[in-house]
């Protein structure tokens, strides 16, 4: 029997976004005067994409995501001729998981059905909150209404398939409002929400106002609670915790495309920005590396040299055991003591963590303890506060 083929993702980043949201720290730029020069940029992704999949063949892609900025903004064709081309390099698995991130405007809503002809099968749609003075105030071009007829549509052409991010803490937003929200958009919800706690990053407009107490966002207090509704909530319409912000309400529905980077997988990401984690096939060795962020200068190395890479270097021992446990235990289901001495050279994870304190979470009940599968798992309490935890538990 021939052997498994060792699986792969593929993270494809698009610049561009029709308006900048005052809370966002990810690279983007606002779509440039002149249009967007989609023959360049697919051009540039292409011999990327070339160049990087090559050393890959033997592998099978279990999953494309297309992230940005807003990739909805893309031309479904194009969207096509990049599916295309990585399935010509490394075969796509059967049942492979094809995101796109999409923005629910008018002008991308019109091209839902083109990107399920170019091979999209899973949609994910930027809603943040359905309060439309929240909208204008973080600076995004599209109401409420307007983003729950996006699911909508979206869940009529990609049924079961759907996924939308929403966001509370949002200035002046009460318990009771984000009650109100959340009951409305688990309503229209599909079978996968995404749900984020503003964070306000260093840099953004957002942390300048709030620096300068233009903006007051709710309590410490308030915002933990409001959390805490949240899993209550999504659980009480079936929609299982398993992530520290995603929700299911399916076990199939689960996003394969970031389980794979939770559970530490290999990944090769192409277009500005983009980072990639993988396994040299020559030499063995860990490789992580992050491509040029400035869309011109990434586009013209493409063109040059046949890939946009900014920074390349192996990754330590030390720090891919610090990261299958930072990013194990953002899931429900934790990390595996056998998957964990994949990585760690044959230690083990008793070995490694600082024990008194894994037991001290474990008796205070937000850590568990799986002896059958030998797997350290948050419970949903820990899950809450395990940004804390970790910086206990790793030496
Ligand atoms: C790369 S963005 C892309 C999606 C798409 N461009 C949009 O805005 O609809 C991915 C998601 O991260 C979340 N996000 C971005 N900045 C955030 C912040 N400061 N705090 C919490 N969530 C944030 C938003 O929910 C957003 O939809
Ligand atoms: S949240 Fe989305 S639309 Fe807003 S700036 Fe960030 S990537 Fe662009």
């Amino acid at each position: 029997m021939a052997a498994a083929r060792v699986p792969l993702s593929l993270y494809v980043h698009w610049p561009y976004c029709s308006f900048l949201c005052k809370f966002c720290a990810f690279s983007k730029a606002r779509v440039p005067s002149q249009g967007v020069d989609h023959e360049r940029i697919t051009n540039a992704l292409l011999k990327e994409l070339r160049t990087c999949l090559a050393p890959h063949k033997d592998k099978e892609l279990r999953s494309i995501y297309f992230g940005g900025g807003t990739p909805s903004l893309s031309l479904p064709r194009n969207i096509e001729r990049i599916i295309s081309e990585a399935n010509k390099l490394v075969p796509l698995a059967p049942g492979a998981e094809v995101t796109l991130e999409s923005n629910p405007t008018l002008a991308e809503v019109t091209k839902m059905r083109d990107f399920k002809l170019a091979g999209v099968n899973r949609y994910s749609i930027g809603i943040q909150t359905l309060n439309d003075d929240s909208l204008r105030k973080m600076g995004r071009l599209h109401t409420g209404a307007e983003g729950l007829a996006a699911v909508d549509r979206a869940k009529a052409l990609f049924p079961g398939r759907v996924t939308f991010d929403m966001i509370f803490g949002f200035e002046s937003q009460t318990l009771r409002q984000w009650q109100e929200e959340l009951k409305t958009a688990l309503d229209h919800a599909d079978r996968h929400l995404s749900i984020y706690q503003l964070t306000v990053e260093p840099g953004t407009p957002l942390f300048r106002d709030q620096r300068a107490q233009r903006v007051v966002l709710p309590s410490d207090d308030v915002q933990a609670r409001m959390y805490e509704m949240t899993v209550d909530m999504c659980l009480a319409r079936g929609f299982r915790h398993y992530e520290v912000s995603s929700y299911a309400s399916h076990p199939s529905a689960e996003s394969m495309h970031n389980k794979g980077y939770w559970r530490g997988q290999q990944w090769v990401g192409i277009g500005p920005s983009a980072h990639s984690r993988f396994t040299d096939p020559t030499n063995r060795q860990r490789i992580s590396s992050v491509r040029i962020p400035d869309t011109q200068r990434w586009a013209q190395q493409c063109e040059r040299a046949g890939h946009g890479t900014g920074k390349e270097f192996v990754v330590s021992d030390a720090e891919a055991k610090q990261e299958a446990v930072v990013f194990g235990l953002r899931m429900l289901e934790g990390i595996s003591d056998e998957g964990f001495m994949g990585v760690s050279g044959g230690q083990s994870l008793t070995g490694y963590l600082c024990m008194a304190r894994v037991q001290h979470y474990i008796d205070e009940g937000h850590l568990s303890w799986h002896a059958p599968t030998a797997c350290l798992a948050p419970t949903e309490r820990g899950l809450q506060v395990i940004d804390t935890i970790l910086l206990e538990i790793i030496p």
